[in-house]
């Protein structure tokens, strides 16, 4: 239990080092896509949460901000000022919300952050080139950040998420079990690839253009990886058990769309597992509520769990051994912790 001591000791909590970090990026990240084409503009800031259908501004939720808050908290870990990391976190969260838009295309997901997908409000043609423009103005503000070596640690990054990406899509058509089933160690790959490849890029890229050496961006980069897997891994708790008001997506959508996530695939290596396949494939209503009761009785729920918390601790680990300045380190930590147990 939290005493009053340990209350007035600690530092901000996550939802206020997410504002923070917002605020200080806000102007920035308006002033690149302001340059866009109006078109792609009314796009991307409905992507962002910024603007309705048809471009009247409109405040709606614009996601947690996470990968701005790595790369504005990575620049002061590394002994920097916030503002050193400001072109990374506005190139990430562009890279993100680029990824996203494609993302719900090659998902055929009609919901995003509880409104209609991009797609669903604009059509696909649209919602494609709005991503595209959205990853040119990323690659754009990198450049113009003139830190050499920035550009090529954000597209290793995006060529490990296109990997990650492609590993998923290809998954679903993978059989649930025999020797061509995906393996927990293909899973994680595809997770710290797809989720952790751009956390662990928003981290580094803040320290690096804060001038930290290559080895510290390195470590910061790996810190990031677990924390996308540990990430996912939630992720995919939520898709099954979360509550559709607070996720924005449907239900058991990932149950519907036979995606091979860290609880089915735990539990379909557990001898109760045998009882999973058919429901998995039926994906009807009943069987998708049935498939998540079998999940959660052959352990599949409690061990997401605990793998989740296992990448939490190795990228607690890797944090602490960069020794970080204390302040940033300590936001960090509180990050690290409330995005694992997504409350936040
Ligand atoms: C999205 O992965 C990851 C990227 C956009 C790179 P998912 O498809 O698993 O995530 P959600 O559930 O749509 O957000
Ligand atoms: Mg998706
Ligand atoms: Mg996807």
């Amino acid at each position: 239990m939290t005493t009053l001591t340990t209350a007035l000791k600690a530092g901000p909590e996550a939802p206020a080092i997410l504002h923070r970090c917002r605020e200080l990026v806000a102007p920035a990240l308006a002033e690149a896509v302001g340059g866009m084409h109006p078109w792609m503009r009314e796009m991307a800031d409905y992507a962002l949460g910024r603007g309705a259908a048809g471009g009247a501004p409109a405040a709606h939720s614009q996601g947690k901000g996470v990968r701005q808050a790595l790369a504005v908290l990575g620049a002061e870990a590394a002994g920097g000022p916030a503002e050193a990391g400001v072109p990374a976190a506005v190139a990430v969260e562009l890279v993100h919300t680029f990824s996203l838009l494609h993302d719900d295309i090659m998902d055929g997901d009609a919901m995003r952050r509880g409104r209609p997908a991009l797609w669903k409000a604009y059509g696909t043609g649209p919602a494609v080139l709005a991503g595209d423009a959205l990853f040119a103005l990323a690659v754009q503000t990198l450049t113009t950040a003139s830190a050499p070596g920035a550009a090529h640690r954000l597209s290793a990054a995006l060529g490990d998420l296109v990997r990650g990406q492609a590993d998923d899509l290809l998954f679903a058509h993978r059989p649930w079990t025999g020797p061509e089933a995906v393996s927990v160690a293909e899973y994680e790959a595809m997770a710290e690839h797809k989720t952790g490849s751009l956390l662990g890029c928003a981290l580094a890229l803040g320290a690096h253009l804060a001038g930290a050496p290559e080895e510290t961006a390195a470590v910061l980069d790996r810190t990031g990886r677990h924390l996308g897997v540990a990430f996912q891994i939630v992720d995919d708790l939520l898709g099954i058990w979360g509550d559709p008001a607070v996720t924005g997506k449907p239900v058991h959508g990932d149950l519907r769309q036979g995606k091979k996530t860290f609880p089915v695939l735990a539990a379909l290596a557990t001898p109760s597992g045998s009882a999973l396949e058919g429901l998995l494939t039926a994906r009807d209503d009943t069987a998708v509520v049935r498939a998540a009761a079998v999940v959660e009785q052959a352990g599949g729920r409690s061990a997401a769990l605990r793998e989740a918390r296992r990448h939490l601790t190795v990228a607690h680990g890797l944090l602490a051994s960069v020794q970080p300045a204390p302040r940033p380190a300590a936001d960090l930590r509180t990050l690290l912790s409330a995005l694992s147990r997504r409350t936040i």
